[in-house]
């Protein structure tokens, strides 16, 4: 599908995933006589040559998803710096070069907070599925014959979750949602780790417990969750030399994004039972593909990136995205711009 012009003359907007009709009212409101530029597609990415494309021609904004990819050779084919702002509808950010952006001028904004609370409920139901096996539950009801008895002491027991001592891996917005929800509603004892305590934010969850070190946090945690961006440093983070140092009874639950973790590592491990289980919203690539050996393991558990994914949600991130591409183009600052 090419980008569909919506509305012509003035300032150029390029959208790469399509956006809800009422938001793009918002923009061509505000900005009058704006032209946008739509992929008007729900699902299918935009692709990198319709980008390139673009950007030759001229445009003011970009308005992208994760997985687009908005780095230095795509920014170089704006070859008259006419772009202004690059406008995330995400938090994450890691697919924008930060910095190739910044050197060129351009602004560039995202979504954060608005989808903290929804990312947290997520995470837990995740964890929820896979210590209680939803996976294969699920399954069960679903094949012929495979619910062969009414009821059975043992038949797909899993692990409880209250109670348990739960590792927070990044005590951010999301991870203290996360750590908040589980105290005060499972009665978890929270760990935390990061590169430094946060007395405060730990004092009203428990109070959660600071661990310095990473693999002292996973000996002693019953499941471990993830909130750290996706940085060079982050990068397979979980891999081998880390699941060494988790229980074998222990889960591990990534919402936060899918190259965090070293899946041929993963394999081994859950082959060698240094853990029990894994739960992902997020995979390295996305889209995940279906005959990956991690889906064939029952004790895995993968969501196709849904952890924002509510009606309210996705529409206070898109007028969040509206309110970045409205200033930016007006030349005010961003109001959620990102901080890197
Ligand atoms: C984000 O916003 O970064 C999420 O991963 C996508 O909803």
């Amino acid at each position: 599908a090419g980008a569909r012009p919506i509305m012509s003359s003035g300032q150029r907007v390029l959208i790469t995933r399509r956006l809800p009709d009422s938001m793009l009212d918002t923009i061509r409101k505000q900005l009058p006589g704006v032209t946008l530029a739509m992929h008007d597609a729900e699902q299918e990415a935009m692709a990198r040559e319709e980008m390139e494309r673009a950007l030759r021609q001229g445009v003011d904004a970009v308005v992208c998803v994760i997985g687009d990819r908005i780095d230095a050779p795509l920014l170089q084919c704006d070859a008259e710096q006419r772009l202004k702002v690059v406008a995330t509808v995400s938090v994450g950010y890691n697919h924008i070069d930060v910095a190739a952006c910044r050197a060129r001028g351009i602004a560039v904004g995202h979504t954060p907070d608005v989808l903290t609370d929804t990312t947290a409920d997520l995470a837990v139901g995740l964890l929820l599925a896979t210590a209680r096996r939803f996976r294969e539950a699920l399954q069960a009801v679903e094949t012929p014959g495979a619910w062969s008895s009414s009821w059975s002491l043992e038949w797909l027991c899993g692990a409880d979750v209250h109670h348990k001592t739960v590792g927070i891996v990044g005590l951010g917005r999301i991870g203290a949602a996360v750590a908040h929800r589980l105290h005060h509603g499972f009665g978890c004892h929270i760990l935390y780790h990061g590169p430094r305590d946060k007395p405060q934010e730990a004092a009203a969850l428990g109070p959660a417990e600071f661990v310095a070190s990473l693999p002292q946090l996973l000996q002693r945690s019953d499941f471990v969750l993830p909130f750290c961006p996706l940085t060079p440093e982050t990068y397979h983070l979980f891999g081998a030399d880390l699941f060494a140092h988790m229980k074998p009874s222990a889960m591990l639950i990534n919402v936060s994004r899918g190259e965090i973790v070293n899946h041929d590592d993963l394999i081994q491990a859950l082959e060698r039972r240094q853990l029990a289980a894994y739960g992902a919203d997020v995979t390295e690539p996305e889209p995940f593909p279906a005959d990956h050996p991690l889906l064939r393991r029952p004790n895995v558990t993968i969501l196709p990136h849904i952890g924002s994914a509510s009606h309210a949600t996705r529409a206070a991130m898109a007028a969040m995205t509206v309110d970045n591409v409205v200033a930016g183009l007006r030349g005010l600052p961003l109001p959620h711009a990102v901080d890197a």
